[in-house]
């Protein structure tokens, strides 16, 4: 209830009093059903409470749920090598949430400078309407300045240039200790990085001898129909960094890293008292048992055809809408002309109307279903959604339809 909690007033927070989830679906206090295309932004991978993570997580409760990374750790040792499997790494550090794998990507890459290239300062490029945390080194590497207000002093050794601008590309030199990139910024408004662009931006960082992060806290683990989104991109980065989707539900952060690169943290360089616990190793390595199954990507792809191709077609019947993205980390923009009032009256429809759903910035509708969700599931939601543009349109809204 907005005005009587005591939590601190940091989210516009929803009036939805959720208690229960199950699939697809969310339950509220007031026993409403819903369906859910939030995923606990990008989080809840396998959907709420998927039974192959719950009886994994019911095996460890019963074993152990904490020692610290100062013992050896079998549990880590497990999901890392399976990361590395997977990835073009050779290491991986656990942490607990997406800012803090980032945070420990800057100390990686600035440490990599100073030591190995001799660089006595340098900056990191990132780029405009970037999202990388809200920590403070994270958030210095974040391309919105709205949400540096009141916080200022940044961290110093930055750079932004526009996403998907070739020209700005020139601005990567022999400073440019790396580049810090999302293959979709998902916050920023759901923009997929342009691959002729991508493919610039990896020839000019290698010539100048700048590493390449990729910040897949949003898109690894499956949410663009590929285990990681780089690997439709047709590069391997030199780090990366993962969270949300990796422990469907269980906080967890991963940053990976080539050999080379991850040397240069030795003992003592850096920590975490939680990360890499072993309930958020059991969660992690059941995750990946799953999505890492080419026949569970297989389905993804196919998951995110149905629903593109619903939105598509939505897109044809109503005025003012364009759907981006990649896999089933989708947008729906909405023209300022058509939706004066922006993305926020629909998305309440929607809830309304007994559908979850996000915004990305003030004009983007943010469409994040479970990697598991059904065909009738998508069907629902496409329904759902065509109908309140049509009652929109029916009303009146200027521009509407
Ligand atoms: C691309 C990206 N990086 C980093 C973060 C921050 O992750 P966390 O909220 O787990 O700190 C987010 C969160 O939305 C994100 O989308």
């Amino acid at each position: 209830m907005p005005g009587s909690s005591v939590l601190f007033d940091t989210y516009a927070r929803f009036p939805v009093r959720i208690v229960r989830g199950e699939g697809a679906y969310v339950v509220d206090a007031a026993g409403r059903r819903y369906l859910d295309f939030t995923s606990g932004i990008a989080v809840l991978s396998l959907g709420h409470v998927p039974p192959a993570v719950k009886k994994r997580l019911e095996a460890q409760l019963e074993a152990l749920w904490h020692t610290s990374n100062l013992f050896e750790s079998p549990h880590q040792e497990a999901v890392a090598e399976r990361l590395v499997r997977l990835s073009f790494a050779d290491r991986v550090l656990f942490v607990n949430s997406g800012t803090e794998a980032n945070e420990a990507a800057i100390k990686l890459v600035r440490r990599y400078a100073r030591k190995v290239r001799g660089l006595d300062g340098g900056t990191i490029v990132a780029f405009h309407r970037s999202f990388h945390g809200r920590t403070m080194g994270a958030l210095s590497a974040t391309g919105q300045p709205a949400h540096w207000d009141g916080f200022e002093p940044m961290l110093p050794g930055f750079r932004f240039l526009p996403y998907n601008d070739p020209a700005a590309l020139e601005a990567i030199d022999g400073t440019t200790i790396a580049v810090m990139l999302e293959l979709v910024q998902g916050e920023g408004g759901v923009t997929p990085a342009d691959p002729a662009w991508v493919q610039a931006l990896v020839e000019r960082s290698r010539a100048q001898g700048a590493l390449v992060i990729v910040d897949e806290v949003q898109t690894g683990i499956g949410r663009t129909g590929t285990l990681f989104a780089y690997e439709q991109y047709g590069f391997e980065p030199d780090v990366m960094t993962l969270a949300k989707g990796l422990g469907a539900g269980v906080p967890v952060g991963a940053l990976l890293a080539r050999e080379a690169v991850a040397a240069v943290f030795g003992p003592g360089t850096h920590g975490s008292t939680f990360g890499g616990n072993p309930l958020a190793m059991a969660a992690a390595e059941a995750v990946l048992d799953v999505v890492a199954d080419p026949a569970f990507l297989a389905r993804v792809r196919e998951a995110a055809t149905r629903l593109r191709r619903g939105l598509d077609a939505i897109a044809g019947r109503h005025a003012g809408l364009e759907v981006r993205g990649l896999g089933l980390l989708l947008g729906l923009g909405l023209s300022p002309e058509h939706f004066p009032d922006g993305a926020r009256p629909l998305v309440d429809r929607l809830r309304e109307a007994g559908v979850l759903v996000l915004t990305a910035g003030p004009n983007v509708v943010r469409i994040l279903p479970p990697l598991t969700v059904g065909e009738a599931e998508i069907d629902r939601f496409l329904a759902a959604l065509d109908a309140v543009l049509k009652e929109r349109s029916a009303a009146g809204i200027p521009g509407s339809e």
